[in-house]
């Protein structure tokens, strides 16, 4: 047995090296701010629904000139946050989960995502019974699936996903209302053997922060600047990495380690509490 302990791991030993990805992806055609359900949500404050269009027409441009593959998902008028693609479902080895919104305004949108995956050919598609956030609150690292809990998805929801996934689940603690999704304070690098995550710990319980640290000993350790732009909220691909464009500490800590840090400007989403990562469902 290897023991592996937080002292003197080196967070640059391996070269980033990018795989093509499959992302899922929803226009903010409908956006708006006109509830609150985190801190970042101020529904007196105004919002330019055309520029979030522009910024994430960006992002999902930004994803094809890298190689990726994009799908998109019909917006649906009266769902705001339907954006927010990250939440409507976990997908792992084709296998899918789907979600159960905490926030009745939200809860429509995992019936138009159950659908629009049925549609798109997957035969295993499990609505969960426990409050479940999706990828908001699940992060794949190719071996174990992390997940919070603490502001929305139930921590019944972990152990539903373990069975239903049949994957390995880390069950988190978060306590700080800001980063109240598990994907506002933590991101995968690097996917399989050697995963190499992104946190920022201040955003987890002390147990967690432990947790983390074993099991990530070469982790890339964020600050409250990072944290504060919704910086952990990046997307990787292995080794482009799409962050929010204020995140420029976590961008120079990652190219250190020879990741390609890009930068983009995602400020009308941040109004509602979401950055790339949000955005962005991952068909892993
Ligand atoms: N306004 C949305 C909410 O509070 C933002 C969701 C952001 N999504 C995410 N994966 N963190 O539910």
């Amino acid at each position: 047995m290897t023991v592996t302990t937080a002292e003197a791991v080196d967070a640059c030993a391996e070269t980033p090296v990018a795989t093509e990805r499959h992302y899922v992806m929803c226009p903010p055609t409908y956006f708006t701010v006109e509830y609150s359900i985190n801190p970042w949500m101020d529904p007196d404050a105004p919002v330019d629904t055309d520029l979030a269009v522009a910024q994430w027409s960006e992002l999902k441009r930004t994803y094809e000139r890298l190689g990726h593959t994009v799908e998109v998902v019909e917006p649906q008028p009266g769902l705001p946050d339907m954006v927010f693609a990250a939440n409507s479902g976990t997908v792992v080895d084709g296998r899918v989960l789907g979600s159960k919104f905490r926030a009745p305004e939200r809860a429509a949108e995992a019936e138009h995502f159950r659908r629009w995956f049925l549609a798109r050919g997957y035969r295993e598609v499990v609505m969960p019974s426990r409050i479940n956030e999706a990828e908001g609150d699940f992060a794949w690292t190719g071996r174990v699936l992390l997940a919070g809990t603490g502001f929305r998805t139930d921590p019944a929801a972990h152990a539903e996903a373990q069975e239903v996934l049949g994957v390995p689940v880390v069950s988190l603690q978060l306590v700080d209302p800001r980063y109240y999704h598990l994907d506002t304070a933590l991101f995968v690098l690097r996917k399989g053997e050697s995963a190499q995550i992104a946190y920022y710990p201040e955003a987890f319980s002390a147990g967690s922060r432990r947790v983390l640290r074993r099991m990530f000993p070469d982790a890339v350790v964020a600050d409250e600047a990072d944290a504060a732009c919704l910086g952990l909220n990046g997307v990787s691909d292995g080794r482009n990495v799409v962050l929010p464009r204020e995140a420029t500490g976590l961008a120079k800590r990652i190219e250190e380690c020879g990741y390609e840090p890009v930068l983009l400007d995602i400020s009308e989403l941040r109004k509602s509490g979401g950055g790339p990562k949000c955005c962005t469902m991952e068909l892993h």
